[in-house]
């Protein structure tokens, strides 16, 4: 049992909207008038529901790798849902041996997004972080996530989608659950979730007064998500982690927070900061995006002309090699010239493998397209005398789909440094 003198030494959660106040350190008469005072280098919020098996492990090494870089200049905070398994209780004895630690026991309030934020209004530092509790965050990426910010950047985040990234052992249905999340928000929201290469990662530092300010209205699970929509963050950096296996207890997620995650996207849509959605057309990507589909047009032709006319192959064979032989030039020269700066930063073969599988696909889906607006445009618009025109209006508009598609979802062109 805890006796009512320990309860008083949890931290209280705030009420009110899910704001955090900019800081001031040194001045702490502004202290309560919107203001909080930093006088901490670094505030890392682990929040908690039924995760007291790892927790004592996770402190303990926090604390030793922390104590290395950091002596006396950061706190940890738990944020418990009042966990039925009393997480907060076990928090809070360790925090009597470990003075880095505050524990906050939430009451009312729920969810893994508001409880960071909760974590955030209570924290002392500049930085601000976040890691997950049941060690599947390798805790020694942290210190390369701070090194990140000091040398500059508004937010540090730790992906699995770049190199020396990874899952462990996650099922195919999982992987592609993660995967087309990932992509759904590409499509309804690129301006938010185009901007890094891992947007669901819950493991991350973010300066203060990069989202000190706006009112936050976070949904569910993805924070990030929060973050980089009513934030302003400029520079990025990315950090490589592999997402461990849970060894103690079960994920919290559930059907809902699909939904959950869907409902934040909208949300984001419609109130989040307009300036990234609306960046600047890529124009001179598309020239190239253009130039190299001209070349596979030529390429298209002289195969058919060879393997057709000169060797004698049936037409319908000939035009397969033909356009896969001109897909397959295209890709190279979109791979080392229009999309050079994303290639060079992925090289391994099956990172590029990867690509050309996308974007195989991606000219399949253009390829059915095409034949539908061509239809369309033929029957509707147009009539008989106009086929040709009525083909080259369609390949424009699959031209820029295509475009937009590998963009966005094959050759990202993420904002990281
Ligand atoms: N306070 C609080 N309230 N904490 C919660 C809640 C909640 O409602 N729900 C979950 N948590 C805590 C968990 O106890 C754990 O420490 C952390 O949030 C992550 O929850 P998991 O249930 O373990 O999530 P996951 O492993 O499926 O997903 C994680 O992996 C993603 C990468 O795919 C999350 O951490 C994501 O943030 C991360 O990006
Ligand atoms: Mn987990």
């Amino acid at each position: 049992m805890v006796s009512p003198s320990q309860l008083q030494s949890l931290v209280p959660c705030p009420a009110g909207p899910l704001q955090i106040l900019p800081a001031v350190s040194g001045r702490s008469e502004v202290n309560g008038q919107g203001h909080q005072d930093a006088t901490l280098v670094l505030s890392l919020i682990i929040p908690t529901y039924n995760e007291g098996q790892t927790l004592e492990a996770l402190v303990r090494t926090l604390v030793d790798r922390l104590n290395r870089v950091l002596p006396d200049q950061y706190e940890l905070i738990l944020v418990d849902d009042d966990s039925p398994d009393l997480t907060w209780e076990r928090g809070l004895a360790l925090s009597y041996q470990v003075p880095q630690l505050r524990v906050m026991r939430r009451q009312g309030e729920r969810g893994l997004s508001s409880a960071v934020i909760r974590g955030w209004q209570v924290a002392q530092g500049q930085i601000l972080g976040v890691i997950d509790a049941d060690l599947q965050h390798p805790p020694e990426v942290l210190l390369s996530l701070l090194t990140a910010i000091e040398n500059g950047s508004d937010l540090a985040v730790a992906s699995r989608h770049i190199e020396g990234g990874g899952v462990s052992e996650w099922s195919f249905t999982r992987r592609m659950l993660s995967r087309g999340a990932q992509t759904l928000g590409l499509l309804l929201l690129p301006g938010v979730v185009g901007r890094v290469s891992d947007p669901m990662s819950g493991y991350f530092l973010v300066q203060r007064q990069a989202i000190a300010g706006p009112v936050l209205n976070p949904k569910g699970y993805k924070i990030l998500l929060e973050v980089l929509g009513r934030g302003d963050i400029q520079a990025i950096a990315e950090i490589g982690y592999v997402f461990q296996e849970r060894l103690e207890g079960a994920s919290k997620v559930t059907w809902r927070h699909y939904l959950d995650y869907i409902h934040h996207l909208l949300r984001l849509r419609a109130g989040g900061r307009l300036s990234h959605l609306h960046r600047r057309f890529p124009l001179q990507r598309f020239v190239r995006f253009g130039v190299v589909g001209l070349s596979g047009v030529v390429v298209d032709m002289a195969i058919l002309y060879l393997l057709h006319t000169t060797l004698g192959f049936p037409l319908t064979r000939s035009k397969l090699v033909a356009a896969e032989v001109a897909i397959i030039n295209n890709f190279i020269w979109n791979d080392a010239w229009t999309f050079a700066d994303v290639s060079v930063r992925q090289q391994s073969w099956s990172a590029r493998l990867k690509r050309f599988l996308k974007f195989n696909l991606i000219c399949l889906a253009g390829l059915v397209l095409n034949v539908m607006v061509l239809n369309l445009v033929y029957n509707l618009i147009f009539g008989q005398q106009w086929a040709y025109l009525a083909n080259l209006i369609a390949i424009a508009l699959v031209t820029l789909w295509n475009f937009w598609l590998n963009l966005k979802l094959n050759w990202r062109v993420t904002q990281v440094k």
